[in-house]
């Protein structure tokens, strides 16, 4: 069985598609992240798949459960967290978390164990005492994370886990998550809008744009799909657009996109067309003011995928 399972998932709100027929998969123990920039959908998707929207049309399974029929037993399996803040910032850590496991009917005993052991999990044991709103911003994220975790969920859904944290905080928490996954099994769905956390963390990754998945695939297979090698070029005469187009009618260049006046040209071993490129560009007429070489990074595939695309047009 597939922890996740969305088939044709749609949703509008009046003339607006956020989410617009997506389907996926997602294995059990996977680590699976939505990638894409603001309003594209992310977390109208989470909320139908955690029972709390629903869809206008399409189907979807969490845990095999179905989401418009059997949400409560949707909601037995999964924890969240949302993307906005969500604690009650006049109660304590240990307080929060209490009151949350007494939503899932868990008696004194149980309650405490598992409050202590979440807590423990995300190293805030010792400040279980403290008002919330004495905690950093971090501090708190790590708590909602706990709550989540309260229910021993099969899956769990992270929005935006880390928005706005420091990079140690947003380290620690991509490290606890990754632990969770280790130890327990737990199967996580994420949204994110930083790159690197989806290359840090996740298995597999879909690309949504405007409502639509782009693509999925691991972050190796993004990286890869650009080629072995990316050459960008920087020119001091002529424009980039320009150059673009013939470029595009080069055999071995295999995507290419322009910024301004850079072109990131997607080839298999860059090193060796340097010079063919720095030839064919002075018989055009252009000046190089300089060209690199790197292996893509999975923002350059989102760009790739979400960008301008100059060789498809
Ligand atoms: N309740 C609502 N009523 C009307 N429009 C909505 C509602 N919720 C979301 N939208 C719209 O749906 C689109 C997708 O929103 P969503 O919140 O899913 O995006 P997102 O990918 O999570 O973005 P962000 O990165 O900013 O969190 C946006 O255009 C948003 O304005
Ligand atoms: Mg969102």
């Amino acid at each position: 069985m597939k922890a996740i399972e969305v088939n044709s998932l749609s949703k509008t709100f009046g003339h607006l598609v956020a989410v617009d027929h997506i389907s996926f998969e997602v294995e059990e123990g996977e680590i699976f992240a939505f990638l894409g920039a603001n309003g594209a959908g992310k977390t109208t998707t989470i909320m139908m798949l955690a029972t709390a929207l629903n869809p206008t049309s399409g189907r979807a399974t969490v845990c095999g459960h179905d989401i418009i029929n059997d949400k409560n037993e949707v909601r037995k399996c999964i924890g969240i967290v949302f993307e906005e803040m969500s604690l009650d910032v006049r109660l304590t850590a240990r307080e929060n978390l209490d009151f949350h496991a007494r939503m899932y009917h868990l008696d004194r005993k149980t309650r405490q164990e598992r409050v202590s052991q979440v807590l423990n999990l995300v190293g805030l044991r010792s400040k279980q005492d403290m008002l919330v709103k004495h905690y950093s911003g971090g501090m708190q994220r790590r708590l909602e994370v706990a709550r989540g975790m309260l229910n021993y969920p099969r899956v769990l859904f992270l929005d935006e886990p880390t928005l706005g944290l420091d990079v140690q905080t947003r380290r620690m928490l991509w490290d606890y998550a990754k632990k969770l996954n280790r130890e327990s099994g737990t199967t996580i769905l994420l949204t994110t809008h930083y790159v690197e956390e989806a290359d840090y963390l996740c298995d597999r990754v879909a690309i949504l744009e405007q409502g639509k998945i782009v693509v999925v695939d691991t972050p190796e297979g993004l990286k890869n799909s650009l080629g072995g090698s990316l050459v960008s070029i920087r020119l001091s005469q002529g424009s980039a657009r320009d150059m673009a187009k013939w470029l595009k009618e080069v055999s071995w260049v295999k995507k290419i996109s322009q910024h301004d006046s850079q072109l990131d040209l997607s080839v298999k071993a860059g090193g060796t067309k340097i010079p063919q490129i720095v030839k064919l560009a002075k018989e055009h007429g252009f000046a190089i003011s300089s060209v690199s070489q790197r292996k893509p990074s999975l923002e350059d595939a989102f760009l790739h995928h979400v960008g301008k695309r100059l060789k498809d047009e």
